[in-house]
């Protein structure tokens, strides 16, 4: 039996070059633009029947609009849950292509658009879905476990869709059955979930741009600062820096266990968006970012995910103005590759009902 908790000696590293990882960078707007904006966003979500569904690492303002129009923001395996839910025939999905792509699969009547096609993740550009039938034909007695943020082609080859809030509770399950775990794309997550399972894990190694930059030297030298801070890590980050944490989650996860425990302060090694929520909920403490190896000036590896940061009030008022861009930016899945991706999505939100 192989128990490794090491990414698959035999696969090559499917981590993104630094030429493929887009520059964060976006015009500044005034509050007076800002503000007309989410008005008109808020006015045309509402004329064309549309649902906003935001993840919690967008621009904290589309945050807010998904909130105040009936919309809604959380982590990946709720936004699945509430575009599946929500009575909208139109759906705008303000995150990354893969909960888009979600959506779409979940309810493949609807229609489901995203303010830009562009904002991709690393873990699903790190799993290219050939590649990954090969790791597959390779290991047939497994069972295929794959994490949320793959593409459709990836999923329809899965026996399970996971998700950071879900994966671990999954993965005890199927161990306790005796199951065999073949897991993609995240190598530091599936790291986490197989130290905390001991499950027998075979490893996919593909890895997060933002959580992989996370230090843990820089992150102690942090704690000797603030001695009292907790420390609140998202599990896509490396095992050096898990093991420092107070607690380990989703970002829900996150959000919840900065209520919970008692800290005044955290320092914080996820994606600095999520501070505006954190902010909103816990106007008395204080958040910190948790250092990266970033050097700040061209924020290839500070704590923003550059894709998530494609969303801005500026193409997602055009995504509702403009029928052509509009066009451009909507989400298609083949019925029958979304048919069979639907499958182990469907078993995770039914596992998590
Ligand atoms: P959550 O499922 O915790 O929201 O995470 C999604 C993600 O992309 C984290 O980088
Ligand atoms: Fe993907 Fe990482 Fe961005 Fe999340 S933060 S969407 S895992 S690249």
């Amino acid at each position: 039996m192989v128990m490794s908790n090491m990414p698959n000696q035999s696969l090559p590293d499917y981590s993104l070059s630094p030429e493929q990882v887009p520059l964060v960078g976006s015009l500044a707007l005034d509050d007076t633009e800002r503000s007309r904006l989410k008005a008109q966003i808020a006015e045309k979500l509402e004329a064309q029947g549309a649902a906003l569904i935001a993840h919690y690492y967008v621009d904290g303002d589309i945050q807010d609009l998904a909130e105040q129009t009936g919309g809604f923001v959380s982590d990946s395996l709720e936004m699945a849950r509430f575009g599946r839910d929500h009575k909208a025939e139109n759906l705008v999905v303000a995150g990354v292509r893969f909960m888009g792509e979600t959506a779409k699969i979940l309810s493949p009547e609807k229609r489901v658009f995203m303010p830009t096609l562009q904002a991709e993740c690393s873990l699903d550009l790190g799993c290219p879905p050939e590649d990954f039938a090969q790791f597959i034909q390779a290991h047939p007695d497994h069972t295929v476990v794959v994490y949320a943020n793959t593409s459709a082609k990836v999923k329809a080859q899965a026996d399970w869709v996971v998700t950071s809030s879900c994966a671990l509770e999954i993965v005890a399950s199927l161990k306790a059955k005796g199951e065999k775990i073949l897991w993609a794309p995240d190598k530091h997550l599936g790291a986490y979930i197989q130290s905390q399972t001991q499950a027998d894990m075979l490893l996919w190694s593909g890895a997060c741009v933002v959580h992989e930059e996370f230090k843990a030297k820089a992150l102690t030298d942090l704690q000797r600062v603030y001695p009292d801070a907790g420390v609140l890590v998202h599990p896509e980050s490396p095992a050096s820096v898990i093991e420092i944490a107070d607690a380990v989650g989703s970002t829900s996860a996150i959000i919840r266990a900065a209520k919970e425990l008692p800290n005044e302060t955290f320092i914080v090694a996820t994606d600095r968006g999520i501070f505006h929520k954190l902010r909103r909920e816990n106007p008395g403490k204080t958040f910190i970012e948790a250092p990266t190896a970033g050097d700040g000036a061209t924020c290839r590896s500070c704590a923003h995910c550059p894709w998530m940061a494609m969303n801005e009030l500026r193409n997602l008022d055009r995504l509702l103005t403009d029928a052509s861009y509009r066009a451009g930016n909507e989400i298609h899945v083949e019925p029958k590759l979304g048919l069979r991706a639907k499958m182990p999505l469907d078993r995770m939100l039914a596992f998590q009902a």
